[in-house]
């Protein structure tokens, strides 16, 4: 039930930190530490190369996790569109592990992906939302997201749990591994869940950057290096989905391969600044649209701040820094669709789950 909310995406939405809550208790050992069930952590320890198969928002995960897994377990990673995957199948691995990422668990694209790589032999995980899903039933194993039933067509809580369990796999499978790359997952999830919080009460800094810049506009461009490029990539399909105004995420230093050539006199460009690494190149790709008229909105985090940035998210580990900077794309998307006066949680021909190819 939505109760109170005016929309189930905006309930969603603000479950987000009860989610991330949820998942690090149902990941908990009876020692605190994170854990996830041994024949799982096997499994992908065991693979020479991971395939991740997804669609939409749940591929957007995807490359995130794929950041994670390869970051924390040293095995390389393969993100695949399922729809694509089917006839243009790369040159497999000897010990190849498959792990779908899929809400429902009943995607079609993805299922036909599983049921080939089954017929060939490989093993796959899914990570689902829904125990019992096609998806979960013919995989050899199962990671659930607990993020509750999940009703607006526009995927949000479902992808935050997605990157959060993803990052639980490559965490645990590192440590199990003996690798390096090990830090108090634990305890940065709850930093995270704790800037969710605040993100949530943000909402009216997001009802007016949607109104500033995406009341009238036909087009928006979203851009980011590193990993803010894949949350760029998740806000503008967001904002496509829901509002309907034609928005693309780009690679920051990709734009000026022959996009740039769209950038008008007052073309939103929302830009994502939350990696250390890349802060100075993506402020110098906004200096590039904005000399050729954008208008910029720049969303940073604390610690990378400048003074004309837009807005400004809490600090968290930079690795986890997708778990909360997409909630502003969340909220953004949702008050332009709202504006413009769009059906939010079901907008015109999209279905929650595609059982069709
Ligand atoms: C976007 C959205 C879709 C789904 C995609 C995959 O908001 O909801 O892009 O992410 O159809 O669905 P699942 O995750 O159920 O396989």
């Amino acid at each position: 039930e939505k109760g109170t909310y005016p929309h189930y995406m905006l309930k969603e939405v603000d479950e987000q930190p009860a989610v991330i809550r949820k998942i690090i208790q149902a990941y908990q050992n009876e020692e605190g530490k994170l854990a996830i069930d041994y024949s799982i952590t096997e499994a992908v320890s065991e693979a020479d190369r991971i395939y991740i198969i997804a669609c939409g928002t749940s591929y957007h995960a995807g490359l995130i996790g794929k950041q994670f897994i390869e970051k924390m377990t040293e095995i390389p990673v393969e993100v695949h569109v399922a729809s694509e995957f089917t006839y243009n199948m790369p040159l497999l691995s000897k010990k190849p592990l498959f792990i779908f990422i899929s809400q429902s668990g009943e995607t079609a694209d993805s299922r036909a992906v599983l049921v080939s790589i089954k017929a060939l032999g490989h093993k796959a995980l899914t990570i689902t939302n829904v125990p019992g899903s096609t998806l979960s039933r013919e995989a050899d194993y199962t990671l659930l997201l607990h993020a509750g039933p999940e009703i607006a067509v526009a995927s949000t809580k479902a992808y935050t749990a997605q990157v959060a369990v993803l990052s639980i796999l490559a965490n645990v499978t590192g440590h199990f591994r003996n690798l390096e790359y090990d830090f108090d997952l634990v305890k940065e999830l709850g930093i995270v869940a704790t800037a969710m919080e605040a993100l949530c009460d943000s909402k009216e800094e997001m009802e007016a950057i949607a109104h500033e810049y995406l009341s009238v506009t036909r087009n928006c461009f979203f851009i980011g290096r590193s990993l803010d490029y894949y949350v760029v990539l998740e806000g503008a399909l967001k904002l496509k989905e829901i509002s309907y105004i034609q928005a693309e995420g780009f690679a920051g230093g990709e734009l000026k391969h022959g996009t740039i050539a769209l950038i008008e006199e007052g073309t939103p460009v929302i830009a994502l600044a939350t990696q250390a690494g890349v802060n100075l190149s993506i402020r110098g790709n906004v200096k590039e649209v904005v000399a050729r008229g954008a208008k910029p909105c720049i969303i940073s985090m604390k610690g990378l701040e400048e003074e004309d940035d837009r807005f400004v998210i809490p600090e968290v580990h930079e690795l986890l820094t997708p778990l909360i900077s997409v909630i502003p794309m969340q909220l953004i998307a949702y008050y332009a669709a709202l504006h413009r006066e769009c059906d939010v949680d079901k907008p015109r021909n999209l279905a929650k789950s595609v059982t069709v190819e």
